[in-house]
């Protein structure tokens, strides 16, 4: 049975039962990637930014004789913003080839569609089903980018704190767990205005206004996510002229995930990318022990950022496409199937 869910009412049975198929899918598709943990699992899935929404549902086996509600084997959200909807699916490893992602996909398609938006994003993982499914249902592919994961068991402590230092004179690397200073938002979100303006055209929105940017912040923590920031202020001018930022979800707090690297166009050249995520990784050596990889994704053709990378130590892991498909398409196509 599919049915519209809210996370914020769920019971905990159901929030345990759908951790149960994600930690599934993941063993199926990603055996590397860590396990998810329960803790702060329901805000993750129902917390969003202001003028967002996020819209659920689940389909659930049917109640044992003893009328315990059943398991539940695939979900589908769609999350409105903009003008398009951003949907993720899951469907359990056993039920996979039944044509439950299919149908999971017409009901968020439809919703989308008489809500009046034109198109409908999603992020696939390389070497998956998810490839095969989509375009099956005849999305294409806007985008890739490369995911690079770092083991910090391998990471040589003594070259990072050298690599930390190497930073031109006249700039000050700054550590800021929880997010940037009130004082700085504005500089941030200048410097993150001017990169939004050469990368602009991917699904993860950049937070490019000090408003934005607050929000952006407050949304992270109320879904679990801890975010840190590394950043190279010029000292003349008082400007970002770099940042970085790494955020350790409850959810998987074990892997980081390596947010926006920026260094402003001005400043490009004095080596602050490499010590600003040098510094980053030595403050989460102390701040997150825990912590034992970070992952991060790069455009293929982002050869400085790929560079620095592999300096640090992280290795290749698999693409991480974009596909889109128009909503009105998407839904004449799943109901012409039935
Ligand atoms: C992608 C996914 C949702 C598909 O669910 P599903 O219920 O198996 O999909 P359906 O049965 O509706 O398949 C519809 C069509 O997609 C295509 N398809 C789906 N899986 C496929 C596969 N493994 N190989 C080739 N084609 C495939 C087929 O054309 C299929 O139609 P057919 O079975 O009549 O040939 C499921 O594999 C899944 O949950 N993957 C994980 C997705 C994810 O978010 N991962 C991120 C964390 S790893």
């Amino acid at each position: 049975m599919v049915r519209e869910w809210d996370p914020r009412t769920a019971s905990s049975a159901e929030i345990a039962s759908l951790l149960d198929t994600l930690n599934a899918v993941l063993a199926a598709d990603l055996p590397q990637d860590p396990p998810w943990r329960e803790s702060s699992l329901r805000e993750y899935l129902a917390e969003v930014m202001p003028g967002e929404r996020r819209i659920s549902w689940i389909a659930q086996e049917d109640p044992d004789a003893d009328g315990n509600p059943g398991a539940i084997l695939g979900q589908v959200h769609v999350l409105l913003l903009g003008n398009i909807g951003v949907l993720e699916v899951l469907v359990h490893p056993t039920v996979r080839r039944g044509g439950l992602g299919r149908d999971l996909v017409l009901r968020a398609a439809r919703r989308v569609y008489q809500e009046g938006f034109e198109s409908i994003g999603v992020e696939v993982v390389g070497d998956t089903p998810a490839v095969a499914f989509y375009e099956s249902l005849g999305f294409t592919q806007e985008y890739v980018e490369t995911r690079s994961v770092l083991d910090l068991s391998g990471v040589d402590w003594a070259e990072l704190a050298e690599m930390s230092t190497g930073v031109g004179a006249g700039y000050r690397v700054q550590f800021h767990p929880g997010g940037p200073p009130d004082e700085l938002i504005e500089a941030y979100a200048r410097a993150k205005a001017e990169v939004r303006d050469i990368e602009d055209g991917e699904l993860r929105p950049s937070s490019y206004d000090p408003q934005r940017l607050r929000d952006s912040l407050d949304c992270l923590h109320r879904r679990g996510m801890k975010p840190y920031i590394v950043l190279a202020l010029h000292e003349q001018t008082g400007e970002v002229a770099g940042l970085t930022e790494v955020v350790v979800p409850a959810q998987h707090p074990t892997r980081a995930d390596q947010y926006d690297t920026i260094v402003v166009q001005d400043h490009r050249g004095y080596g602050i990318d490499r010590a600003i995520k040098a510094r980053m990784l030595l403050e989460l050596r102390s701040a997150e022990p825990q912590l034992t990889e970070v992952q991060t994704w790069n455009a293929q053709a982002n050869e400085a950022m790929l560079k620095v990378n592999a300096e640090l130590g992280y290795r290749t892991d698999r693409d991480w496409c974009e596909y889109s498909v128009d909503v009105a398409e998407l839904v004449h196509r799943l109901d012409a199937t039935r």
